[in-house]
């Protein structure tokens, strides 16, 4: 990416309100290039609605254009971390400097005043939650190849967040709508390393977290154990979604076939994955790449974090490099249980307490070293105490 020193001062406002100039802050930091906040509303015509083209658990996203023509998408953070205006400088300059073909690529962003902006490349055919899964109201046709396309292809930027950037990046929320597409409908990344910048105890984070809970692995949603292994639970999940053209959880479905995971096992378990392939392929897949693929999904997403397998096995598991058919594989680690709380009366607007204990979620940040080593409370400096009434206001 284009890369320039700062060399203007412009004063902006730090969390704690003391005025601080931004060249003092950052200097060292060359990566990151720093619009004006006025930059930004003339991008996005004063972050006009109609401009605006989601939201997120970290605020609003519009579509913008600078004044050199090139189209981003502006994401504008509802809250930010405490952590000064150096220190957000420098996780921003860690995610930007960043850059592989399955991964939105940072532009730069906006630090004035209270203002706290990122700007990502525009991705011309949005997340695959609006394409894919969006319940036909996209013109995209996904056929088999583009799927397996999209699989490997996400599996590739996972794998160099997990294995080839140093320090190794945990994703924390691998799922649908954080997969983009471009205009060649190749898949990439979105939001890597946001959940630095974000504080604990965010009311949204708790949202967050629980919006996208059909893609959490058990160990990080009940016990807060973060490692690898918990992204490659969520991706095991997205895999799944991938094949089946079907979201993690439908409630207007028959009761034992609401959680993809669930069903994804019980077909296994009676030899019948291919039952689970999306119907509006018409026949037209190749039935061993997709029940492989399915079966590499029951592998992300076993109980044991231990035992699935690491993003470049299964990249090479996807691509057939590495065979699937001998691998034992074992019952998923559920958490439809936890679910399944959402559509009970009785708790709605309660925070969630167990006959036993009451869980928490992590949210902040946590240890991304070992996938042995999960990042625990004593070495976490931000979690998040999740209430499950958040889960009530999902939808499926
Ligand atoms: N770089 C981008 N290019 C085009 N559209 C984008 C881009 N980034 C985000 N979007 C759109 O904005 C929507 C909201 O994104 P955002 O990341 O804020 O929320 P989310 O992905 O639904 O949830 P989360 O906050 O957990 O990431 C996306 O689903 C996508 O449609
Ligand atoms: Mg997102």
């Amino acid at each position: 990416m284009t890369c320039f020193p700062f060399s203007f001062r412009r004063k902006v406002s730090s969390p704690n309100k003391r005025f601080v100039e931004v060249d003092e802050e950052v200097s060292g930091i060359s990566n990151v290039i720093m619009y004006t906040y006025k930059e930004m509303c003339i991008a996005t015509g004063d972050f006009s609605p109609a401009n605006k083209i989601g939201e997120g658990g970290f605020g609003s996203v519009f579509k913008g254009k600078l004044k050199n023509g090139t189209l981003v998408a502006v994401k504008v953070l509802s809250a930010w971390s405490r952590q000064g205006v150096r220190e957000f400088i420098t996780e921003i300059n860690v995610i930007s400097d960043i850059e592989h073909e399955n991964l939105v690529q940072l532009h730069g962003c906006c630090v004035e005043e209270n203002h706290r902006i990122l700007v990502y490349g525009y991705l011309e055919n949005n997340s695959l939650a609006r394409t894919l899964l969006g319940g036909g109201h996209s013109s995209i046709h996904f056929d088999w190849k583009m799927r397996s396309k999209l699989c490997i292809g996400i599996a590739r930027g996972l794998a160099f967040l997990h294995e080839e950037v140093r320090p190794h990046i945990i994703h924390r929320d691998i799922k649908a709508s954080n997969i983009l597409l471009d205009k060649d409908l190749n898949p990439k990344i979105s939001d890597f390393g946001l959940a630095k910048l974000i504080p604990a105890n965010m009311t949204h984070v708790s949202t967050r977290v629980a919006g996208t809970i059909g893609y959490l692995a058990p160990e990080y949603a009940i016990r807060g154990q973060l490692t690898r292994k918990a992204d490659i639970y969520s991706f095991g999940v997205l895999l799944l979604e991938i094949v089946s053209g079907r979201t993690h959880t439908n409630t207007r479905l028959p009761y034992e076939e609401q959680y993809l995971l669930e069903r994804t096992w019980v077909l296994h378990e009676r030899n019948e994955l291919v039952m689970l392939v999306d119907t509006s392929l018409d026949g037209h897949f190749d039935a061993e790449e997709a029940c492989r693929f399915l079966k590499i999904g029951l592998l992300c997403t076993q109980d044991s974090p231990k035992i699935r397998p690491s993003m470049s096995n299964v990249m090479k598991m996807l691509t057939g490099e590495v065979s699937v058919d001998d691998k034992i594989i074992t019952k998923p680690g559920l958490i439809s249980d936890f679910m399944e709380l959402k559509v009970k009366d009785e708790h709605k607007g309660k925070p969630y307490q167990s006959n036993h204990t009451s869980y928490t979620i992590s949210s902040g940040s946590g240890s991304d070293k070992a996938d042995t080593m999960p990042s625990t409370r004593e070495t976490t400096s931000t979690y998040a105490t999740m209430t499950f009434t958040a889960i009530s206001d999902r939808s499926s």
